[in-house]
């Protein structure tokens, strides 16, 4: 499943890399906002010293072979525009699921889909998972419109409660290995 070198990939428009210190900036910006926090249903980032500890946790996590993240940047350049990742691998390998953002100004463009088309390819291909799934809130058309794109099918929908009591509509879906 892990490789000694992260694997960089490669598709029309972009490069995906591993994350990087200089791509905090663009990461804080990302979390650190509602709009996202809400759709992602993560906690929301304050400081810089965040940013540069989930850096380090990701990194570790690859290294660990518990999760594996990229970061998305054009073919052109080296800057940082979103992520796609795949993580909470299931016990016997199988299964993984996948997230994706990307930076408001670039999105509407398809970079995520086909960050994730390659992903999804790499996860089936050369990670061995036979089923890649996303967990994502209802509400969050953009997302499902990208899933849709991308060949996943939906699941189911539920409600999903929270700590603090507050219940969100999740719908699963998932993509299967094609033999
Ligand atoms: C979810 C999210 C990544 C979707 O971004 P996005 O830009 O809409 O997705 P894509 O990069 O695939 O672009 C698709 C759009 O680009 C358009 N597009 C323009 N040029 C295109 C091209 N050359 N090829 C493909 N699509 C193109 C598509 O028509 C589509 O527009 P539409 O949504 O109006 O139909 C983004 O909204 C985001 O980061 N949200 C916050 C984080 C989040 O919710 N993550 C998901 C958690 S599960």
């Amino acid at each position: 499943m892990q490789t000694d070198t992260f694997p960089i990939l490669n598709t029309q428009r972009l490069r995906l890399r591993q994350l990087t210190a200089p791509d905090a900036p663009n990461l804080f910006r990302l979390r650190s906002s509602e709009e996202y926090c809400k759709f992602t249903r993560m906690n929301k980032y304050t400081s810089m010293e965040q940013i540069a500890d989930y850096i380090k946790r990701m990194d570790d996590s690859y290294n660990e072979n518990t999760s594996i993240v990229w970061t998305i940047t054009l073919s052109s350049d080296d800057n940082h525009m979103g992520g796609v990742c795949l993580f909470n691998y299931s016990s016997d390998g199988k299964r993984a699921e996948i997230g994706y953002d990307l930076i408001p100004e670039f999105r509407g463009k398809g970079f995520v889909t086909e960050a994730l088309n390659a992903v999804a390819l790499y996860g089936f291909n050369e990670m061995g998972f036979d089923v890649i799934f996303a967990d994502i809130v209802s509400e969050n058309v953009k997302s499902a419109n990208v899933l849709d794109k991308s060949g996943f099918s939906k699941i189911r929908s539920r409600l999903e409660l929270d700590e603090n009591g507050t219940s969100t509509d999740m719908t699963l879906y998932e993509l299967l290995r094609k033999i």
